[in-house]
Parts: C-alpha cells; sequence; structure tokens
C-alpha cells in the first residue's frame, strides 16, 4: 500500500485562462505558452485502486477523462470512492452536479457544508439512494477511502462568496473552511486549498509532515488591483498571499515540512509563468507549483 495524489486541477475558481481574462497569463496560456490549468481538486489514493477526490471542481468531467486512475473498470464502475468538501465555494462544489449520473459514492464534509449544499435544491440530483451525505466532525479521524484515514481542522476564512452577507469575517474559524489531514503508513499529508492566516495553532498542526498541498491563490495581496482585472485584496478573499513577510512561504519555511506544493493558483498569479522571477523565488524556497496531471507517491 502506497500513498497516491493527482492534482486533478491546479487552478483557483475561473481556471486558466479564464473565459472572460484578457490578463498576461490568460493569454500566454490560450496562446499555448504556458500550460492552461482547470480548476481546484486533489485525487488521493492509499492502495492506487480506489480514490477519494477532494473538491469537486466544475471541470470534474475533463479532470476525470485526463486521468486513468479514475477511468472506470467495468460498466457501471468507478474508482471514485468518495468526495470530500474543503468549502462550499463554486470551484470545489460544482463538480458534483456532474457526477449525477446514478453513482454510488459518500459525499463527506463538514455539517455547515453540508447545510450550504442541501439549501441547493439542484444538488438533488445526487439521489440520496446512491450518494451518501455523511457528516464529518471537525478533529474525528475517518475512513476517506481504503487505506486512508482522514481528519478535518478548520483553518482561518469565510463563508462561500455567494453566501456573503454585508459584514464578512475573513478570518472565521469553524467548519465554513477546512484543512484536511491523510494519514496512512505512517506518512502524513496536508491539503489546505484555501486559507486566510498561518496561526501557531496551524503552523504546529503541518509542522513535520511529509506533504503539504497549500493555497496558491494569490503571489502578493494587491496582485489583482496591480493587473487590473478586480479591486478585491487576498485578505479580502480569505487568501493568504505567497510572498512578503506574512505570507506562506515565510510562514511555513522553517516546519521541517517534507514537500510543499502550491495549489488553486488564481490566473493572475506570476509563478504560473515558468520563467518568472517569481517562479524562481519560490523554488528556491523549498515550493513546487503544480500542474494538471501532477502526481507524487509516497
Ligand atoms: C475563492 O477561492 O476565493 C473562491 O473560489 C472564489 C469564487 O467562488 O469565485
Ligand atoms: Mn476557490
Ligand atoms: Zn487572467
Amino acid at each position: 500500500m502506497a500513498f497516491r495524489a493527482r492534482v486533478l486541477g491546479a487552478a483557483a475558481g475561473g481556471g486558466l485562462p479564464q473565459w472572460n481574462c484578457g490578463c498576461e497569463n490568460c493569454r500566454l496560456a490560450r496562446a499555448g505558452e504556458i500550460p492552461s490549468l482547470t480548476q481546484s481538486s486533489l485525487a488521493v489514493s492509499g492502495d492506487g485502486q480506489s480514490w477519494a477526490v477532494l473538491n469537486a471542481s466544475p471541470d470534474i468531467r475533463a479532470q476525470i477523462a485526463a486521468s486513468p486512475c479514475l477511468h472506470p473498470t467495468d460498466l457501471r464502475k468507478t474508482p471514485l470512492a468518495s468526495v470530500l468538501l474543503t468549502n462550499g465555494d463554486i470551484d470545489h462544489v460544482a463538480g458534483l452536479l456532474s457526477l449525477r449520473e446514478q453513482q454510488p459514492f459518500t459525499l463527506f464534509a463538514t455539517g455547515e457544508i453540508h447545510e450550504v449544499i442541501a439549501a441547493n435544491p439542484i444538488f438533488n440530483a445526487l439521489a440520496a439512494d446512491r450518494v451518501a451525505r455523511v457528516t464529518v466532525e471537525i478533529g474525528h479521524e475517518f475512513e476517506i477511502v481504503s487505506g486512508l484515514h482522514a481528519t478535518l481542522f478548520p483553518v482561518p476564512g469565510k463563508v462561500p462568496l455567494y453566501m456573503e452577507g454585508a459584514e464578512v469575517q475573513t478570518d472565521l474559524e469553524g467548519e465554513q473552511t477546512v484543512g484536511v489531514e491523510l494519514r496512512t503508513n505512517g506518512r502524513r499529508i496536508f491539503y489546505i486549498p484555501g486559507c486566510a492566516a498561518v496561526t501557531d495553532r496551524l503552523a504546529e498542526r503541518i509542522g513535520g509532515a511529509d506533504l503539504v498541498f497549500f493555497d496558491g491563490t494569490l503571489w502578493r495581496d494587491d496582485e489583482m488591483q496591480r493587473t487590473g482585472v478586480g479591486t478585491k485584496t487576498g485578505k479580502r478573499m480569505g487568501h493568504i498571499s505567497m510572498s512578503g513577510p506574512e505570507g506562506s512561504i515565510a510562514a511555513l519555511a522553517a516546519l521541517g515540512i517534507g514537500e510543499k506544493v502550491f495549489v488553486h493558483m488564481n490566473n493572475t498569479n506570476p509563478v504560473l509563468r515558468p520563467s518568472s522571477p517569481e517562479r524562481a523565488a519560490a523554488e528556491e524556497a523549498g515550493w513546487r507549483v503544480a500542474q494538471d496531471g501532477m502526481e507524487i507517491s509516497l
């Protein structure tokens, strides 16, 4: 038994290129000069046979088609055993609608994230007698897929964009935004695709891990303003930046983590250009920038 992970989609919401975006990265991706990326999702397995998909992106149909490990093994038999949601954002839940073809699997999420799904009747397309919606308590270990144990923990974040009220708390720690700790064969792997800040508690938790997939939305907090695509800061979106004294590169530098991989990159992020100084700086600091189809085995 060995741990395997496959990045199904390395981009944040919108993907690369994003349909309505003419920024430098999106233009380069359309021209085939840098790799295009689909939206945020990671497949994991403890035995290479059955798989859990962490977040169901709007691109899941194409992601499965591009991933031999997830192809059907018989007439209506699929290696996909479960789906886990780490928040209720559209880039992480809309793909559930593409999994509606009368296929049994287990849908894991916290109580609050299940409430968001339950409040949207379109998700009733996932027939209740086929798709078991299992509520996972924070801090309680469960078997997410054969041989692979998972524990959810709160990370600073916010409610989904489409649920925002007049006032938004962007460093909420509860059931709306969670990270996933995976254990198998004495290995500890973390998946944290959305995170507003690295608190002491979070740093302590992920310290010494074998592998961490981490929120790589933006290089710098004012990146959307600087590229002219929007007015929101990373902080307002509930995403820590890679660079700077309070960024993720600095925060994870001394935690003794085996492998560090950025996922959930926004299409404005300069690390998506392989020749950029920002990519060189991230790699120099010991990080890899995920690509669609990247696989890691432990
Ligand atoms: C995010 O990660 O901030 C969200 O996916 C944004 C969105 O829903 O578009
Ligand atoms: Mn997102
Ligand atoms: Zn763009």
